[in-house]
Order: C-alpha cells, then sequence, then structure tokens
C-alpha cells in the first residue's frame, strides 16, 4: 500500500544560470556524481516503496525529461501540470488519483531535489511515519534541528513527545519572517520542516477538504473523469482555476493532526549555490569546483561550476560564486545569494 508523490515542478531560480525554466535543477547532476537530483532521489525511495507506486507531479513541459532521465517510468505515473500552481494543487490532485488506485495507500510527498545522504536512516524514520499513519488520522512530518533563523523554511513546534520519538505539532509556521524566525530558535523546542511529508491519502485529502474547500471541490468534481478519455480534457481546462497556493499554507498550517518524527539523518535541501558549496568536497583553499580545471591564488570559498574541463583561474577573489553555462557567466558574492532571483528577473528584462 506504500506509494510515493516525488514534486519535480519547480525551477530553482536561486541555482541559474544552471538551473532555467526550461531545464531546472532537479534535472541536473549539480554534486557532480553522475545522477541528475531527480534520480538520485527516485532510487533513495525506491529502496521502499514499489517503482510502480513512485508518481512524478512536474509541469507538462518537464515530461520529457523525465520520462529520458527515469527510464523505469511510464506516463502512468507521471502527473502532467498544465499550468505552474504550486504544490497544494498538484498534491491534492495526485492524492485523489492515488486513492482511486488503492484506497489504502499511504504515501510520502518528496521534493525531488534534496541531498540525503544516510539512506539507511531516513527509511527508518519513513517506516516509523508510515507506520504511525497507518493507524491514526495524521499529517507527518520530518524535523531537522535549526541552526539558523533562515526565513526560507517552516518552523515546526513540538509538542508533547510519545516514547518512539513521535511528537505533537503545537504549531506550523511556514516562512516567519526574520525576527519570529530568531524568537523560535531561542525558544528550543522549534524544528524546521524538512519539506518531507507522510499521511494517508485518506487523511490528507480529508485536510484539503477541511482546510480547501474550494480546492478540494475543483478537483473532487474531476474524479468522475478519472482514467477515462475525459481526463486530460478536464485537467487542461481547471487545473488552471486551482489556486497558487503551497501545501505549508495549504493545509499543514491550519491542520491540528500534524506530527514531527526529528529526522536521524542529515539533510540539505540545496536551495542555493551556497547550499550546495557547503556540501561539496573543497580543495586545499576550500573552493569547490565542478567540472572545471582551476588554477586559484589568493582564492578561497569559492563556488566554481562551468562546462566539462573548462579552465579556470582566478586570484584575489574570495567567497564568490562563478558559474559559467553557454551564453551566461555569473560572478556574484555568496553573500548576496539569495538576489539571484531578482538578479534573473533584470536579465530576462534586459536582454
Ligand atoms: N509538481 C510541482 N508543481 N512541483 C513543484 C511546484 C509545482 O508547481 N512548485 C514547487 N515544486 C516542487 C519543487 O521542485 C520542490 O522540489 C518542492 O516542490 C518544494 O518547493 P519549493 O519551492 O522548493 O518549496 P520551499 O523550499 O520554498 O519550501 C518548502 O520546503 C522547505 C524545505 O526545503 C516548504 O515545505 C518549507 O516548509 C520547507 O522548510
Ligand atoms: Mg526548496
Amino acid at each position: 500500500n506504500y506509494y510515493a508523490i516525488l514534486m519535480a515542478g519547480g525551477v530553482g531560480s536561486r541555482f541559474w544560470p544552471v538551473s532555467t525554466e526550461e531545464f531546472p535543477k532537479q534535472f541536473h547532476d549539480m554534486l557532480g556524481t553522475g545522477d541528475t537530483l531527480i534520480q538520485k532521489t527516485f532510487s533513495r525511495l525506491s529502496k521502499l516503496i514499489p517503482k510502480e507506486n513512485i508518481f512524478i507531479l512536474t509541469n507538462e513541459k518537464y515530461n520529457n525529461l523525465v520520462l529520458e532521465q527515469l527510464p523505469e517510468v511510464t506516463q502512468r505515473q507521471v502527473v502532467l501540470e498544465p499550468a505552474m500552481r504550486n504544490t497544494a494543487p498538484c498534491i491534492l490532485y495526485a492524492s485523489l488519483k492515488i486513492q482511486k488506485e488503492n484506497p489504502d495507500a499511504i504515501m510520502i510527498v518528496a521534493p525531488s531535489d534534496h541531498w540525503i545522504e544516510d539512506e539507511v536512516a531516513f527509511t527508518t524514520n519513513v517506516k516509523q511515519a508510515f507506520e504511525y499513519c497507518q493507524e491514526n488520522d495524521a499529517l507527518m512530518t520530518l524535523g531537522i534541528k535549526p541552526t539558523f533563523p533562515n526565513t526560507g523554511y517552516g518552523y515546526i513546534e513540538g509538542g508533547k513527545a510519545s516514547e518512539d520519538n513521535i511528537s505533537t505539532v503545537v504549531q506550523f509556521r511556514e516562512k516567519p519572517n526574520y525576527e519570529t524566525a530568531k524568537q523560535f530558535l531561542a525558544q528550543g523546542n522549534f524544528l524546521w520542516n524538512a519539506g518531507i511529508f507522510m499521511w494517508s491519502a485518506t487523511s490528507v485529502i480529508k485536510a484539503f477538504q477541511t482546510n480547501q474547500p474550494q480546492l478540494f471541490d475543483l478537483f473532487n468534481t474531476g474524479m468522475a473523469t478519472y482514467n477515462t478519455e475525459f481526463e486530460d480534457d478536464f485537467i487542461r481546462d481547471n487545473y488552471p482555476k486551482a489556486e497558487n497556493i503551497s501545501v505549508d499554507y495549504a493545509i499543514m498550517e491550519s491542520s491540528t493532526n500534524v506530527f514531527v518524527i526529528p529526522a536521524t539523518f542529515d539533510w540539505n535541501d540545496l536551495g542555493t549555490w551556497g547550499s550546495l558549496y557547503d556540501k561539496l568536497d573543497k580543495d586545499e583553499d576550500n573552493n569547490a569546483v565542478v567540472n572545471a580545471k582551476t588554477l586559484t591564488e589568493d582564492a578561497s570559498g569559492n563556488m566554481i561550476r562551468t562546462k566539462a574541463d573548462k579552465v579556470v583561474v582566478v586570484d584575489g577573489l574570495n567567497d564568490y560564486i562563478i558559474v559559467d553555462k553557454d551564453e551566461v557567466l555569473l560572478i556574484f558574492p555568496k553573500s548576496k545569494e539569495q538576489d539571484i532571483k531578482k538578479v534573473l528577473q533584470k536579465v530576462k528584462d534586459n536582454f
């Protein structure tokens, strides 16, 4: 009864110029290991879930990328979105489909672009969550010990813990402002939301029905076309009507049956060049280099990526992102990496 929903429809704009709308980061070998991020994620999940029960949710323009990179996946498993509406609509739609296929389905919802090395610990945590939601109407999360007031994450306030380390959740707060995040850290009982969820199809659909009745009605009505020749038409006409909202805001903040298991694995959401830098091996001057051949002098803490074997000489530059991709060369301070999103917009407006 185990299923997975793999979310692979984001654009990863802070990884520009490697990640682009045509070819987002989950389809790139960001770590330089030979596998793309979505391939790594699929392989991690397939240790726990039958391969044919792993559904990939993505925009229709990435359909070919998914099928090329995951040859074991069939078209039935690729749920295509005709419009970008963030994670809530696609999760509800896929959950309704999975429930039709198997009313007792228990599922994990996972991003396609995270770094998790310890697959054994990951599997243990997820299995424990699966067992819990088999017995309980529960929305299960994995909590990461926070290290700084990151405003790009969801925060989970843990309540009473049972002896097997599953805690009730007092509040789930998506992307608080800096002051609030600082206060949460000082309080000590908050964890970061890893962005990975476990629940039964029944529980997640119920959560949508309660908290997002409009969205629920939209897709639930469409289920009449499930597995018929009319399903594609229904989605094409109606998916764009869905509100653009993430699952965190749509159901997690307002649900009262949220639980958290503190993750026992190291986790990195590979959201920015700096977070990638942290995970890569460094050369003797602490530069992280992917694909390039480098000569460096008085240069440390740099994140360097080019096409294979490009020679890069750096002298007198520290803590920079240096990325060469086709017709774009980015030289940008790591400390301002969150601004790459805005820079990309400027580039689009100007060139
Ligand atoms: N299919 C599909 N469709 N996938 C999408 C879409 C979409 O419209 N939008 C985003 N995704 C995918 C992304 O590719 C990513 O794998 C995942 O959904 C999460 O989206 P992000 O945009 O990366 O979310 P976030 O990082 O801002 O926040 C989430 O993750 C944090 C941890 O990394 C939240 O769950 C936070 O609470 C959490 O802390
Ligand atoms: Mg993210």
